[in-house]
């Protein structure tokens, strides 16, 4: 492995390019549905990880900490069941704050932090192997819905997939069963998946975790617009769009909006796009899971849980599962 990142870490840096190929045409699709719409991925330049890692901070966010306690907690018996020694994968692996707390209990063979901002998933990368010196780390900037074929280089140990931060929240359900089938595929019968479950709960309290007051959910949300800009040569103008976000009780998700506060005509990739007053593009859903909805959803997958850790208030939740027999 490349031993130039760190001083004395092992740390690799693979590219899969996941803003080349067909993410201009999906965003223009999704742009001409009637109810415009642009997948949440694309949120994620290196500004747009920063301003995540600035919403985990938001007294009003509280997945993050309460994850993080629900982890810190239950390490044992999380660490057990993982196991040591195993290929142990993050999709969206952001700044991999989470891994830090199961590190030294796991001792992996080798951590694969998939992410699909690359600048930011160097760094994260680099910082966590000067951290921890006897880590190797092949850092992977790829889509996680796309293949998983770099896979096939690391060593033939267990797999574990850790998937924190209800990341899986702002997959659609039939995507959800899709992601978790494949993760269930990849980790085969030996392996297992560590997964962090945000819940359903009050919608005041879902609604305040997106509508913090200091705005940066917000610019989170428009940093969308710049986004486009760059990758369809476009002419938003955030100045003239609004956040919005709201919980949709009867499917039990949070949606982020864009509001076009006026009538106005856009450039995008050489064509015209018309907004009315008031029209929106959906940004992001963010699914919440009852632990009913979330066991039928992995068993849709066919995996089951082996155990489940969750806070007082029952606002986060945390399983391990595996492959059902
Ligand atoms: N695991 C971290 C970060 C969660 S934020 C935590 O629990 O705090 C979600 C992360 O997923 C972001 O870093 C984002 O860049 C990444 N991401 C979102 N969609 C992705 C996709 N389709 N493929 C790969 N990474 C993606
Ligand atoms: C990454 N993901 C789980 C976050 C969520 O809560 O759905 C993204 C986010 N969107 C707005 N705030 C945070």
């Amino acid at each position: 492995m490349n031993k130039s990142l760190g001083t004395i870490s092992r740390v690799s840096f693979r590219d899969e390019h996941p803003d080349l190929g067909d993410g201009r045409a999906e965003i223009l699709a999704g742009l001409a549905l009637p109810q415009k719409r642009v997948n949440p991925k694309w949120f994620y330049d290196q500004r747009g990880s920063e301003l995540f890692d600035q919403i985990t901070r938001l007294p009003e966010y509280y997945p993050t900490r309460t994850e993080t306690a629900i982890i810190n907690e239950n390490r044992a018996a999380i660490a057990a069941n993982c196991g040591d020694d195993s290929v142990f994968i993050e999709p969206g692996s952001g700044s991999s704050e989470k891994v830090r707390i199961l590190l030294d209990a796991v001792r992996p063979a080798v951590y694969v932090p998939v992410d699909i901002s690359a600048d930011f998933l160097q760094q994260s990368a680099r910082t966590l192997g000067d951290e921890y010196p006897w880590l190797d780390i092949f850092a992977v900037c790829a889509d996680f819905n796309a293949g998983w074929d770099f896979l096939d280089e690391l060593p033939s140990s267990r797999r574990v997939v850790f998937y924190p931060g209800s990341t899986i929240g702002n997959l659609d359900p039939a995507m959800a069963q899709t992601f978790l089938r494949t993760i269930a595929t990849l980790v085969g019968k030996d392996g297992g998946v560590l997964i962090g479950v945000d819940t359903h709960k009050s919608t005041s309290r879902l609604e305040a975790a997106y509508n913090d007051k200091d705005g940066v959910t917000a610019r989170f949300n428009l940093n969308v617009l710049r986004r486009m800009n760059t990758l369809l040569d476009a002419d938003f103008d955030e100045t003239v769009f609004s956040h919005r976000a709201f919980y949709n009780e009867d499917l039990r998700r949070i949606e982020m909006h864009l509001v076009s506060d006026v009538a106005q005509q856009v450039d995008c990739a050489g064509t015209t796009l018309d907004f009315k007053a008031g029209e929106t593009i959906h940004t992001e859903c963010s699914y919440k899971y009852s632990l009913e909805d979330f066991a039928a959803l992995a068993a849709s997958a066919g995996l089951e849980i082996v155990e489940s850790w969750l806070d007082d208030e029952a606002l986060f939740s945390v399983h391990y599962l595996r492959c059902a027999a």
